[in-house]
This record gives C-alpha cells, structure tokens and sequence, in this order.
C-alpha cells in the first residue's frame, strides 16, 4: 500500500521542514521505502536532476542552504516529472546531525564544497573528523560517500581525513557517476581545472 506523501505525486519538492527538531521520516517524505542518496551543498541541483532522472528506483535529496538555488530545484524537478527528488533548504551539518536517521543512507554525495581557501578559513571546510563520524553514524553499513573538489590542497585534505577515518575504507564509483556532472565542475573544467574525485565505504 502506498504510505502518505506530503506532496503531490508526480512532483519535486520544495522542503522547508515545519519542524527543524525532529528527523525526517523518509518514507513519508517520499512517498515509498525505495533507497535514498543525500548531497550536501547541492547547488542548484545541477547534478541530483540528472541523477535522479537516470536512477527513477532510489529516492534522493538534496541540501542546499540558499533559497534561490533549492527553488530551481524545485522548479526543474517538476518540469521533469521527477517523484523521487526533494530540496532541503537548511544547513548542512545540522541535517546531518539532527535531520537524518542512523544508517538511513546508501550514498552521500559532496561535490566542490566551498574549499576556504585562506588558512584562517580552513577550520570552516565541511570535510574534517568530525565530519567522518556524522556520515558514518547516517550511512547505512556498505553506503558510500562520493567526493569531488577541483582545489588541490583541500583535495588533500579529503584525502588525509578519510584515510585516518576508521568507519570508511576506500572504493570506486559506480559505473556512470563520473559521467554526471556539476554546474561548478562544468565551469572548472572548462577552466582547465580537472576534477579530483575519490569514493568511500562505510564498513
Ligand atoms: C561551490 S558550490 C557547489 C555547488 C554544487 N555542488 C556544484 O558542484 O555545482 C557550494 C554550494 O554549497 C552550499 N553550501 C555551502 N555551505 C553550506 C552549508 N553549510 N549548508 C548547506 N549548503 C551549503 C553553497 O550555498 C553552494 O551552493
């Protein structure tokens, strides 16, 4: 039996959750048990649209903090009919630690988090250790989590903070996820700034 959804079927969803306190009860939100992926910093959902079209057997959202950008989502996800895409307009390190449920997750997905580029910035960058224990405590045993930065030093960092993580070990991307890309990794690349990429498995 289908479980409720609060929005109509056939549509994407602007989120803004009328309860910040309480995690969010995904099979309410989707309307169905099907698997789901989060992104952080989604942007303007540049990837998420496209991931979500090519995979309609999974759920995902995306958490983005500026309005504009999760109401393009919303708009562009109606316009293509996508049922298994919502946006969350909210903080992400607060949705981590308050909004998702433990082992909830088969993917998380971080792409061109802002890199702060300045030393006195560094401590503000998304991905450090108490990062690892958040998306450890959400990803369900085997989930992943997806990275990608142009900014070499931060990729470091990545590098560095997963590596010394005890819950992940490292693994590849599925077939056809590089293929996906950003809004921001589009203009990187035709920068001439590659993309630097790396997956990881929560044991
Ligand atoms: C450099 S952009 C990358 C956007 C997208 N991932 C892409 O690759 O096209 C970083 C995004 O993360 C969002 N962001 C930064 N810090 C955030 C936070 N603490 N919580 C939620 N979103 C955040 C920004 O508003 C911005 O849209």
């Amino acid at each position: 039996m289908p479980l409720p959804s609060p929005v109509p079927a056939g549509a994407a969803s602007l989120l803004l959750p009328p309860d910040i306190l309480n995690r969010l009860e995904f099979a309410s939100l989707f309307g169905n048990t099907q698997p789901v992926e989060l992104e952080l910093g989604c942007g303007d959902g540049s990837f998420l649209l496209q991931w979500a079209a090519q995979n309609p057997d999974r759920n995902f959202l995306g958490v983005e903090r500026l309005k504009g950008r999760v109401t393009k989502i919303d708009r562009k996800g109606r316009r293509q009919g996508l049922t298994n895409l919502r946006g969350l307009r909210l903080e992400a390190g607060y949705v981590l630690e308050w909004k998702i449920a433990p082992a909830s997750l088969t993917a998380l997905h971080v792409y061109f988090p802002d890199p702060w580029p300045k030393k006195r910035h560094h401590k503000r960058r998304l991905i450090q250790a108490p990062f690892t224990v958040l998306a450890a405590r959400v990803l369900a045993p085997g989930g992943r989590l997806f990275l990608r930065t142009d900014h070499v030093e931060y990729f470091a960092q990545m590098e560095e903070v997963m590596a010394a993580a005890p819950d992940f070990e490292r693994c590849e991307e599925p077939e056809g996820l590089l293929d996906v890309k950003t809004d921001f990794e589009v203009g990187f690349n035709a920068e001439g700034k590659p993309t630097n990429h790396s997956a990881w498995r929560r044991r």
